[in-house]
C-alpha cells in the first residue's frame, strides 16, 4: 500500500510529502507535471528560494533517512496515466494538491481561464473515476479546494455547507458557488464533484478549503537548502503576505487601498501540511463523516494588518517601511469584517502553532537573504495589464 500526493514539486505539496514520509514506513509517492516551474516563468518571474530539480530534491530526502519517498512525473489531465498510477500503487489515500492555483493567472484571458478549468476539472474527475473505477472505494481522497469557493458573503461562513429556506421550509444544502475568479471557480466546481463522487462512489472525501498560506518553509523543508519550497512574489503567483514582503526588501511602500480593514482567511504553511499529514495517515474511525468539509484556516486577517505586520517585523531587519492609504480604485467594501468558522480544522491539527508574526518574520528572513532576486524581479509586483485579482 502507498500513500499518493499529486502537486508533489509545489509549495504546499513538497513539505507535505516530506511530512508524510517522515510519519510513516509506508512508500509515499508524489507525482508532479512541473507545470508551475513553466508557468512562473511563463509570466517573467522566478521563486525567491531556489527550487532544486527534483532530483536534487529526491537525494537531499534520502540524506535525511526519508528513503520510502519517490517522484514521478505525470499529467493527471491525462486519463491512461491516471488508470496506470491508481492500479500500479493502489494507494490507501490520495492528497491532492496539483492544480493552477493562481486566480490572475486565470484571469489573463480565455486561454488561461481555459487552460486552468480544464486542468484543474479533469485532473480531479480523472483520480476519483480512477479510484472508483480500480475498486479503490476506501481510498481516502483529500484535496485542497479553497475558502475562495465562499466568496465574501454578509454572514459568518460555515465549516461546510448552508442551510437554505423557501416557501417556509428548510434544508441543508452545499455551500453556492460564490467564487470570484475564474480559477476559485474551478474548486467549487470540485467541490461539487467530490459531493458527488463520495454519494455516487461511496469514496470517503476530505474537502479541505485551504485559506491563502503564508511561511517559508517547515521544519524538514529548512533540513537542508535543497529541500527548500518554493517561495513566489510576483502578481500572478505570490499571494498578498509574501507580495507585501516582497515589496518592503525592494523597498517600496506599502499600499493598502482605502481603509484596507476587509479580512480574508490565512493559514501558516506549517498548519496547512500538519493538516494534510494527519489526514493522509488517519485511522478511518477517526474521521469525522465520510464526507467531511474543513476550513483549514487558523484566523481572518486585514490587508492593513497584514502590511503593519510587515513594516513591524521589517525593521528587524533594517527595513524602513511605510504604509500609504490611497484612494481605493476598486468598488468593495474596505471594512468587510469576514467571520469563517474553523473549529473542525482546529481540532485537526490540535491549534495552530505558526501565527502571522512568526510566519512572516521567516518569509522575511528568507527574501532579505534572496535581496537580489526580488529586487531584480521588481517589475513583476505588478501585472502587464491592469486586472483585479482576488487571492
Ligand atoms: N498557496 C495558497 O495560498 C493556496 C490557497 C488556497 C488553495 N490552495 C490550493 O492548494 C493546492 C496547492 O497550492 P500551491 O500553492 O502549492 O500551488 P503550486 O502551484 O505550488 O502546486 C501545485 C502543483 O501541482 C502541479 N500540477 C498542476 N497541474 C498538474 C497536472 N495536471 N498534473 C500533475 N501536476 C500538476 C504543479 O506543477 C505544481 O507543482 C492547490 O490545489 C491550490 O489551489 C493554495
Amino acid at each position: 500500500m502507498s500513500i499518493i500526493v499529486t502537486g508533489a514539486d509545489g509549495y504546499v505539496g513538497w513539505p507535505t510529502v516530506l511530512r508524510i514520509a517522515k510519519r510513516t514506513d509506508q512508500r509515499v509517492l508524489g507525482v508532479d507535471n512541473f507545470a508551475r516551474r513553466e508557468w512562473v516563468a511563463s509570466v517573467g518571474a522566478r521563486s525567491a528560494t531556489s527550487v532544486a530539480p527534483v532530483e536534487d530534491r529526491l537525494a537531499a530526502a534520502e540524506e535525511q533517512g526519508l528513503s520510502n519517498l519517490s517522484v514521478i512525473e505525470g499529467d493527471l489531465t491525462e486519463r491512461a496515466f491516471v488508470d496506470r498510477l491508481l492500479a500500479v500503487h493502489e494507494p490507501e489515500a490520495v492528497i491532492h494538491t496539483a492544480a493552477q492555483p493562481s486566480a490572475p493567472f486565470s484571469q489573463i484571458n480565455g486561454e488561461h481561464a481555459n487552460e486552468t478549468q480544464h486542468n484543474n476539472l479533469q485532473a480531479t474527475r480523472n483520480l476519483v473515476f480512477g479510484l472508483h473505477e480500480h475498486d479503490l472505494n476506501d481510498t481516502h481522497f483529500v484535496e485542497t479546494t479553497t475558502t475562495g469557493v465562499y466568496g465574501a458573503p454578509e454572514f459568518p461562513i460555515p465549516e461546510g455547507g448552508a442551510t437554505m429556506e423557501n416557501d417556509g421550509e428548510r434544508d441543508e444544502v452545499p455551500f453556492p458557488a460564490m467564487a470570484g475568479s475564474w480559477y476559485h471557480l474551478t474548486k467549487s466546481h470540485d467541490a461539487a464533484n467530490l459531493r458527488l463522487a463520495h454519494t455516487q462512489f461511496d469514496l470517503p472525501i476530505s474537502d479541505v478549503r485551504t485559506a491563502i498560506i503564508y511561511g517559508a518553509g517547515t521544519d524538514e523543508t529548512r533540513a537542508d537548502e535543497r529541500l527548500a519550497t518554493r517561495l513566489d512574489f510576483d502578481y500572478y503567483f505570490g499571494v498578498v503576505a509574501h507580495r507585501f514582503a516582497a515589496q518592503a526588501v525592494a523597498g517600496y511602500p506599502l499600499t493598502v487601498y482605502g481603509k484596507g480593514e476587509q479580512r480574508k482567511p490565512f493559514v501558516s504553511l506549517e498548519d496547512a501540511v500538519e493538516g494534510l499529514a494527519r489526514l493522509a495517515l488517519c485511522d478511518p474511525d477517526d474521521r469525522p463523516e465520510p464526507h467531511t468539509v474543513y476550513n483549514q484556516t487558523t484566523r481572518a486577517i486585514s490587508i492593513v494588518e497584514i502590511a503593519e505586520t510587515i513594516a513591524d517585523v521589517g525593521a528587524e531587519y533594517d527595513l524602513d517601511v511605510s504604509v500609504e492609504h490611497v484612494e481605493n480604485p476598486r468598488e468593495e467594501d474596505e471594512t468587510h469584517k469576514m467571520e469563517i468558522e474553523h473549529d473542525r480544522y482546529d481540532r485537526l491539527i490540535d491549534g495552530g502553532s505558526v501565527d502571522f508574526e512568526t510566519g512572516m518574520d521567516e518569509v522575511l528572513g528568507a527574501m532579505t537573504e534572496q535581496a537580489a532576486v526580488v529586487t531584480a524581479h521588481e517589475d513583476r509586483f505588478l501585472p502587464d495589464v491592469l486586472e483585479d485579482r482576488e487571492d
